[in-house]
């Protein structure tokens, strides 16, 4: 009999597709996120269950009475929604998708560092309301990056990406902080510095980009003293998880122009982002789109697949979280 497998968003249509020839699969045909009740009772009805960052997979839901679920398939490499010690103590294995989202996701880094540092959707608002008077050599200056330091929190490999684009693409020096020291050939590959302490690496930064995990380990992160920290004319760009930083202390920092912009794809409470963010023309906002490529994500629902592939198979998946 095949496994039953629940997918609870909708996912590209070539991941979807093989993943309905192989097992039983439910897919969420409305795209509508699941609350804790249906996830609780999907617990009990799959073999699998392959949520994202939109499902709360917390120890309540986990430790469903009369559980059929053995893995969790996570879509996305993040999972910070995941209590992952209350799937060990469930005897559940869980899987993430590492390494095929890696250049898309720094991609999209540099996006924000450059439309930060360049002004670009308060320019586009201005043109798109007819404000824009013409060319004029003191219209709209922003800053350059070139030369600059750009301070990388956390070393992953996202962090790693984005930091060789910003060295051998805009010229930018590197300095990054992270809880161990890169391998010395990792730091050469974009002429890392390693800085041991995160207060020094935040002053010192021209553009502050996070690439840590989301969790209790780093929630704000960035807070209101490390905000103090930065320079006036500093950017901070947020790919990671929007609980590093404290948005509240951020949307301040950024009325005041104690640091000059931000970039930020992700917020504390998805999808409500905080409203003294909305009005401020120094953040660009982009809604978590990280990894949002046809070909991306693709690879990502595959990777899933990969691992409940290997799951069923009994075999060792490939990308185990426990
Ligand atoms: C990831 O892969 O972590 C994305 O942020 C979506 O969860």
């Amino acid at each position: 009999m095949k496994k039953k497998i629940l997918l609870t968003r909708r996912w590209t249509q070539d991941a979807e597709s093989y993943l309905s020839e192989h097992y039983d699969v439910t897919l969420n045909a409305s795209d509508v996120p699941l609350d804790a009740a249906a996830l609780s009772q999907a617990m009990r009805d799959y073999d699998a269950i392959c949520p994202t960052v939109t499902d709360a997979m917390n120890a309540a839901v986990l430790g469903t009475p009369g559980a059929r679920v053995k893995l969790i398939g996570n879509f996305g490499v993040g999972y910070n929604h995941i209590d992952v010690e209350a799937a060990r103590k469930a005897g559940i294995t869980v899987t993430n998708t590492p390494d095929v989202l890696t250049d898309t996701t720094a991609d999209l880094a540099i996006l924000l560092m450059l439309m930060a540092t360049r002004r670009a959707g308060e320019g586009e608002r201005e043109l798109r309301a007819g404000r824009w008077t013409g060319w004029r050599p003191t219209h709209m200056m922003g800053q350059s990056v070139s030369g600059k330091t750009l301070g990388v929190v956390g070393f992953g490999r996202i962090a790693q990406a984005t930091a060789h684009r910003a060295h051998h693409g805009f010229g930018m020096q590197v300095a990054y902080y992270g809880r161990r020291r890169a391998p010395a050939d990792i730091e050469a590959a974009c002429k890392a510095r390693y800085v041991a302490d995160l207060d020094t690496l935040v002053a010192e930064s021209d553009v502050l980009t996070l690439h840590c995990p989301g969790g209790a380990e780093t929630h704000h992160l960035v807070n209101r003293a490390r905000l103090a920290l930065m320079k006036p004319t500093a950017v901070l760009v947020n790919t990671a998880r929007g609980t590093v930083v404290d948005e509240a202390a951020l949307a301040e920092a950024l009325v005041t122009k104690r640091i000059a912009a931000a970039g930020l794809d992700v917020y504390e409470r998805e999808p409500v982002v905080n409203p003294a963010l909305l009005g401020l023309e120094n953040v660009v906002l982009l809604p978590h789109l990280g990894s949002g490529t046809q070909e991306t994500r693709t690879a990502m629902g595959m990777r899933v697949a990969r691992n409940v592939d290997l799951f069923f198979a009994g075999q060792p998946v490939q990308d185990k979280v426990v």
